[in-house]
């Protein structure tokens, strides 16, 4: 694919949560930022914690030679050794800092294991809804997304058998967000046990590593008594790739990371291999300044009590709507679904004239929901939520009757978003 023909897809349709996000600014300057209701981009309203601050000015204070120069490209000891800490204490499993990669966010982290996995037509698995973006990061590193269906009355769980019949010859790697980003989802470890022996089946049948990557910056953010799982329980052909975007609020900082299953067969020539895509990606290394605070305050997050007090607000709303929802579990998104007899394109553009801003399912190749972020003010989220009720009551099955009152907003809502 030429660059302006990926550039023109890319401006057509990936960046629906990008031009809400505009969209949002440009509202608000109309009518006012405490007018406008906008639940679309995952952008977290938390502060990071007071330790943060502290070890941030700290750090920053420290009057070296270099204080802001290169690090290796893998990624400063001390912070590897941090992230290694925190994957013991979170699933109970080790995995040695010379296996872990300093990242610009999760999403660094994605394209630079996929630089190294993927080879020209290779498929990508992943569990749909799922993350817009994996689409691009999948055809930018030449192979092609292969979403897999799932069941809204199944919670949005993949069934085996499904699965199954997605694999193939040119499957490399299954991707997915545990937490799901746009569902809340957690997936249970037997079930990733399952797919990682169903994985190493496919694996030794094909003579070739298909890989298990579980994407897990919300791995932190659980409620309700979930925990966290990992895919390195349940493959040696697994990374785990996470950021403290989300958990400690620090989405603008760029600061990730990868980490690579010990037991993994090439392991020896991997290491090198990621550290080398980080170099010439252009990310050279993750931030210095970041690595060296996360060293310090890696086992704080973000008051994850605030984000549960935001999903009971926007979970309340939901059930007096009447909007079918899988109760979310993790992450800071819900994912119901959208008044009988219309498209999504036309919920969230009615809810758009309203001032309420919310992500369409078919962003996250899932047409007939809408994506709620609850990672905003208490105010966004309660007015929000408040129109959110009276349009899904107002247009559930009654679309047809009020098209004509909306002709406008069903004729140009493709344009409009
Ligand atoms: C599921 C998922 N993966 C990756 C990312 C990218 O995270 P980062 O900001 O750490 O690159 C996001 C951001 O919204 C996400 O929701």
């Amino acid at each position: 694919m030429s660059l302006s023909n990926l550039a023109n897809q890319m401006n057509q349709s990936s960046s629906l949560i990008r031009k809400l996000f505009t969209e949002g600014l440009k509202l608000k300057q109309i009518h006012g930022k405490n007018n406008v209701y906008d639940m679309s981009i995952g952008n977290p309203c938390l502060v990071p914690p007071p330790e943060f601050k502290k070890t941030l000015i700290s750090c920053a204070s420290e009057n070296e030679p270099y204080i802001h120069g290169y690090v290796p490209n893998n990624g400063i000891l001390e912070a590897r050794q941090s992230v290694s800490g925190l994957i013991k204490n979170l699933h109970n499993f080790n995995v040695p800092a010379d296996n872990i990669l300093m990242t610009n966010g999760a999403a660094g982290a994605i394209n630079v294991l996929l630089r190294c996995i993927i080879n020209p037509g290779d498929e990508i698995l992943t569990f749909k809804p799922y993350f817009a973006e994996y689409l691009w990061f999948a055809r930018v590193s030449g192979a092609k997304l292969i979403p897999i269906p799932t069941k809204f009355e199944n919670n949005f769980q993949p069934e085996m058998e499904t699965i199954s019949k997605y694999i193939n010859k040119k499957t490399r790697a299954i991707l997915f967000s545990n937490p799901n980003n746009p569902t809340g989802v957690v997936y249970s470890q037997s079930f990733l046990n399952n797919v990682g022996a169903l994985l190493d089946e496919n694996s030794k049948k094909y003579k070739k590593p298909i890989y298990m990557i579980g994407d897990d910056p919300y791995q932190r953010l659980v409620y309700d008594g979930a925990k966290a799982t990992t895919v390195f329980k349940s493959t040696t052909n697994s990374f785990s790739i996470s950021s403290f975007s989300k958990d400690l609020s620090l989405a603008g900082e760029r600061i990730g990371y990868l980490a690579m299953h010990p037991q993994q067969k090439y392991a020896s020539e991997f290491i090198p291999a990621l550290t080398t895509a980080n170099r010439v990606l252009g990310f050279v290394n993750a931030n210095r300044l970041m690595q060296k605070v996360i060293s310090k305050c890696i086992n704080y997050t973000v008051d994850i009590e605030e984000y549960n007090i935001r999903r009971k607000i926007v979970i309340n709303a939901l059930r007096r709507s009447g909007a079918p929802f899988v109760e979310p579990k993790g992450a800071f998104y819900v994912f119901p679904k959208v008044p009988k007899g219309m498209t999504d394109l036309e919920f969230v553009n009615i809810l758009k004239d309203r001032l309420v801003l919310a992500v369409p399912g078919v962003a996250f190749g899932t047409p007939g929901y809408v994506r709620i972020c609850y990672a905003y003010d208490l105010n966004t989220l309660k007015n929000g939520m408040e129109i959110f009720v009276k349009t899904y009551k107002e247009f559930n099955g009654a679309f047809d009757e009020k098209k004509r009152e909306y002709e406008n907003i069903s004729n140009t809502v493709e344009m409009k978003i």
